[in-house]
């Protein structure tokens, strides 16, 4: 018999998220408008920051915070080897460089030692990823930062909600921004939210995020708006939709259940795998509150006869669903190439990228889905144990 499939991914769908867009949908207003307003003041409200400025993805917001804090052609921002490429091309951007340091063994984050080490007088700015919304050393990160006059861009696409030192996620640096792609942990499809204390950065995003002209310009086609505009810098379409807003309204109500649910399941992931000796299981530190977003193990590859790579075959083969993350940035043909970066200058990314796996952990997911992944994880490494 062909057991159901489990996804890496499910996002959590209630009445809630199709009421709201159905009633966005009949209400005529489409894009940017009063529900994107809402979403913003409630999200803010619900991070604690000064400023939310909704994007159309976290890689919109990104750029939009680089371009305020004046990022130029030929300056560097220092980013870690386990992220995404988005954490690196928004840097390209602007034909600056995006300077890929090494990660820690534990945390899989940027390593503070490997910051200060890659720090030049070109050095403008660093985004550390809290991975899978594991905070990153922060208090180490600012004190680098304010050091050598940096500033810091958070990448807090999986981070929502985490906490640092009891301080939330989204308070703490310069900027951060969120992603609210179907994966993540509050999901509009595609979308982001840049949160900042700083007046002046959220301002310029704002009317950066739409076309240059004032933050005021979605009102033209209302009666509260008026026809008249004015472009202040060539800007970009960034904007939030009233589509994407509905889903996150009605996702954030529902975001500290989907926290427990994650927070269920790495606890149960824990117990059924924590006695495994062919894996390595990731754990957290007590002084920070991770949003649980990935469930990282990492296999004894040295003790199995089969690699990562046909040990995901092999899931797959059992209708599990699981990813990796992340391939380093440096094992990019366009990053190694353009960077001149070999894997020798990566030490800790190279001993974890061959064993990670990332499991399913979604709210929704049922107990007997749990015990399925990792039953077939037990079972496959003793299968195929050297
Ligand atoms: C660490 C990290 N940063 C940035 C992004 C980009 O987010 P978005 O798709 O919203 O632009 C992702 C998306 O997967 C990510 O995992």
């Amino acid at each position: 018999m062909i057991e159901e499939y489990i996804p890496f991914h499910k996002p959590l769908i209630t009445e809630d998220e199709i009421t709201e867009v159905t009633n966005t949908i009949r209400s005529g207003w489409w894009t940017t408008g009063p529900k994107t307003i809402r979403f913003e003041k409630e999200f803010n409200s619900y991070i604690g920051a000064k400023f939310s400025v909704t994007a159309s993805s976290w890689t919109a917001a990104a750029h939009l915070a680089l371009e305020a804090i004046g990022l130029k052609e030929g300056d560097e921002v220092i980013i870690p080897s386990m992220t995404f490429t988005a954490t690196a091309e928004i840097v390209c951007y602007f034909k600056a460089k995006p300077v890929i340091v090494d990660v820690q063994k534990d945390s899989f984050n940027i390593d503070p030692v490997e910051i200060e080490k890659a720090i030049t007088k070109k050095t403008k700015a660093i985004i550390p990823v809290h991975y899978g919304g594991n905070p990153c050393d922060m208090d180490e990160i600012i004190s680098i930062a304010k050091k050598h006059n940096l500033k810091i861009i958070e990448d807090a696409a999986h981070s929502l909600p985490a906490w640092y030192k009891n301080k939330m996620i989204g308070t703490i640096s310069d900027v951060t921004c969120f992603s609210f792609y179907v994966t993540k942990t509050l999901a509009t499809g595609e979308g982001g939210m840049l949160c900042t204390n700083d007046e002046e950065i959220a301002k310029r995003c704002s009317v950066m995020r739409l076309h240059g002209i004032n933050s005021d310009a979605w009102k033209r086609y209302s009666n509260e708006g008026s026809w008249y505009y004015e472009v202040v810098a060539p800007g970009f379409k960034y904007n939030f939709t009233d589509i994407q807003a509905a889903l996150g309204i009605a996702q954030l109500k529902k975001i500290d259940f989907m926290l427990e649910e994650r927070k269920k399941i790495f606890r149960e992931y824990n117990n059924l795998l924590g006695h495994n000796d062919l894996l390595k299981l990731y754990e957290y530190k007590r002084d920070r509150k991770p949003s649980y977003h990935l469930y990282p193990i990492l296999l004894d590859i040295d003790k199995l006869s089969i690699s990562r790579s046909q040990f995901i075959d092999e899931l797959k083969k059992e209708g599990i669903g699981v990813s990796v993350h992340f391939i380093p940035l440096y094992r990019h043909p366009y990053y190694r190439d353009t960077f001149k970066l070999s894997e020798k200058g990566f030490p800790v990314s190279e001993y974890l990228y061959p064993k990670i796996i990332t499991l399913p952990i979604w709210p929704g997911m049922s107990e007997e889905q749990v015990e399925r992944v990792a039953d077939t994880i037990n079972n496959l490494t003793r299968k195929f144990v050297k």
